[in-house]
């Protein structure tokens, strides 16, 4: 298992953004947020391009972001709660990086993305709408997550630090 980049891997709300930069700050390695990165290049947030563009272009743009990141070192990479729908991203990701799963239940990511209207797979539903929507993306997409990573973290009831502590441990990093 290489381990020249870090990449974190999960469902939206997992915590990817925040324990990525926290992850970063303590290797001294470069964060990046896929989705940050594609809004930056394209000069438009990911929720104007799926609502102008459509998903597949998204998609598309996530590729070719991944492709292009995976090629450097020493970076930890939040990637977008999708990017394991393809398996070449996955297969880019894995050259150079150690995939980390954050894996938190339906509930708790639930709770998290409640009260966000700006992710275009979750926008249009509220309430227990939202709550069925996201177990179903979920059982849609765990097993694609398990298989994708080389470490599973379970952060439930975890604050960023201690998650960031878990894979410190459990990777044997010295920070
Ligand atoms: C998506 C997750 C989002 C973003 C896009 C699609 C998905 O990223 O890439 O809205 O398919 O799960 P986050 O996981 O950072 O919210």
């Amino acid at each position: 298992m290489k381990c020249e980049n870090l990449i974190l891997i999960g469902f939206m709300g997992c915590g990817k953004t925040t324990v990525g930069a926290l992850l970063a700050k303590r290797l001294g390695w470069t964060f990046i947020d896929t989705d940050r990165y594609i809004e930056q290049e394209q000069g438009k947030t990911v929720e104007a391009i799926f609502a102008e563009e459509g998903e597949q272009t998204f998609r598309g743009l996530e590729r070719d972001c991944i492709a292009r990141l995976s090629r450097r070192r020493h970076q930890v990479i939040a990637t977008g709660g999708g990017a394991v729908k393809d398996a070449d991203n996955v297969r880019a990701l894995r050259e150079t990086g150690c995939i980390l799963y954050l894996r938190l239940p339906a509930s708790a990511l639930y709770e998290r993305v409640a009260n966000d209207d700006t992710r275009p797979l979750l926008k249009p539903y509220a309430g227990e709408e939202k709550r069925r929507r996201i177990e179903a993306l979920l059982a849609e997409r765990g097993a694609l997550y398990e298989a994708a990573c080389n470490q599973i973290i379970d952060g439930e009831g975890m604050n960023p630090e201690e998650t960031v502590s878990l894979i410190r441990k459990r990777l044997g990093l010295s920070f």
